[in-house]
């Protein structure tokens, strides 16, 4: 009999119930013998082994579910290896509980904190298997993660909505996206929803750009939209603005886009508006891609575990699904590349970057 934990980490994101239905239907299907464990939030349930034995049937109808059924807390991998006052870490207490546990494998759903936990783990000898899942899709060495999908279209449903008041009031709207500290989530919502300015954490902004793209807009029509990625920053302000960046854990990114807003109304002269969808765009429904997309990842995953392959991320590259070794990419970010198609393609549209 082979046991299998499967796990969902960090922040959570439509796709994951679907992920691991693939996964789960693919491993009964693959194993003639096989328990899968239900490890609940996260890596805090193989600390404190709050797991379930699950059966086939606890998997139907997870396939249009958003969130995760497993629940998910996030554990910072800087706290993992911190011995508590009896010397013993949260990494150790893992390892001692997968084997308690009697685990032939651990599969971890998850996105890049989660992937580097995955790493150390595997480096302390457990069989690991990740899937890459996060609405920011800033996993190296994969074409997309899922999630990434279904939180842009919610974006783009989220400014339809606002485009009819902003259109009523003739005012300017700034809407800041998540998207940790890689821009991705706010470029395709941001060009898909017909923003006339995006703003990413790549491409530092110059407010006077900014203001002059908004008042090129109010120009044709009587509203504009500005799209902010929650970690961007301005030119003029590097340092300050990469602290903020990377002390995100204690302060949050919430705010860029009020402080835009200001900067924009007191730049254009006309009323403007900030919103945040916030949490939302990790909610929902699956869009159709990304069920499509985790039920190829979760089969390859299984098939990774029924060879027994391990230390490994599944991965889509070209448009083929394969894997990638977690000790080539876990821990390395994904920023949106300056040259990316779809920026060249809407500065050729005239969207404005605010540069
Ligand atoms: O990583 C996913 C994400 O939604 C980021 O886009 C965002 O910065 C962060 O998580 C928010 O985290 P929390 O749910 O802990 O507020």
């Amino acid at each position: 009999m082979r046991k299998i934990g499967i796990l969902t980490s960090g922040g959570d994101c439509a796709g994951l119930n679907p992920a691991i239905y693939a996964l789960a239907k693919s491993l009964y299907s693959r194993l003639d013998n096989v328990e899968i464990i239900g490890i609940y939030d996260g890596f805090t349930g193989l600390i404190d082994l709050n797991t379930k034995v699950l059966g086939p049937d606890d998997f139907d109808g997870l396939l249009d579910q958003g969130g995760t059924f497993l629940r998910s807390i996030r554990q910072g991998f800087k706290t993992m290896e911190i011995p508590d006052e009896k010397g013993v870490t949260k990494a150790d207490k893992i390892v001692k509980n997968y084997k308690k546990l009697g685990l032939d494998a651990l599969a971890v759903l998850g996105g890049n904190g989660s992937h580097k936990v995955a790493k150390l783990l595997s480096q302390r000898g457990l069989n690991v298997v990740a899937l890459p899942k996060t609405i920011d899709n800033d996993i190296f060495g994969t074409d997309e993660t899922f999630g990434y999908d279904t939180a842009i279209q919610t974006g783009v449903n989220y400014i339809a909505h606002l485009k009819t008041t902003a259109a009523s009031h003739s005012r300017v709207f700034v809407v800041e996206i998540m998207g940790n500290k890689v821009g991705w989530l706010a470029l395709s919502t941001g060009v898909a929803a017909g923003a006339d300015v995006v703003i990413l954490p790549e491409i530092p902004y110059d407010i006077d750009k900014v203001n002059k793209a908004v008042t090129k807009a109010l120009r044709h029509r009587n509203y504009a939209f500005v799209v902010v990625s929650e970690g961007a920053y301005s030119k003029n302000e590097p340092q300050k603005n990469k602290e903020r960046a990377f002390t995100r854990e204690s302060t949050g990114f919430h705010g860029i886009g009020e402080q835009l807003a200001k900067e924009i109304e007191a730049g254009t002269g006309r009323e403007t508006r900030s919103a945040v969808p916030g949490h939302e765009l990790r909610g929902g429904t699956p869009s159709a891609f990304d069920r499509l997309y985790t039920m190829q990842l979760g089969n390859y995953a299984a098939k990774l575990i029924q060879e027994e392959k391990y230390g490994l991320t599944v991965a889509r590259v070209k448009g083929k699904i394969t894997a990638n070794k977690l000790e080539d990419v876990a821990g390395i970010s994904k920023p949106v590349p300056l040259d990316d198609r779809l920026i060249k393609a809407a500065r050729n549209t005239g969207i404005s970057f605010g540069d």
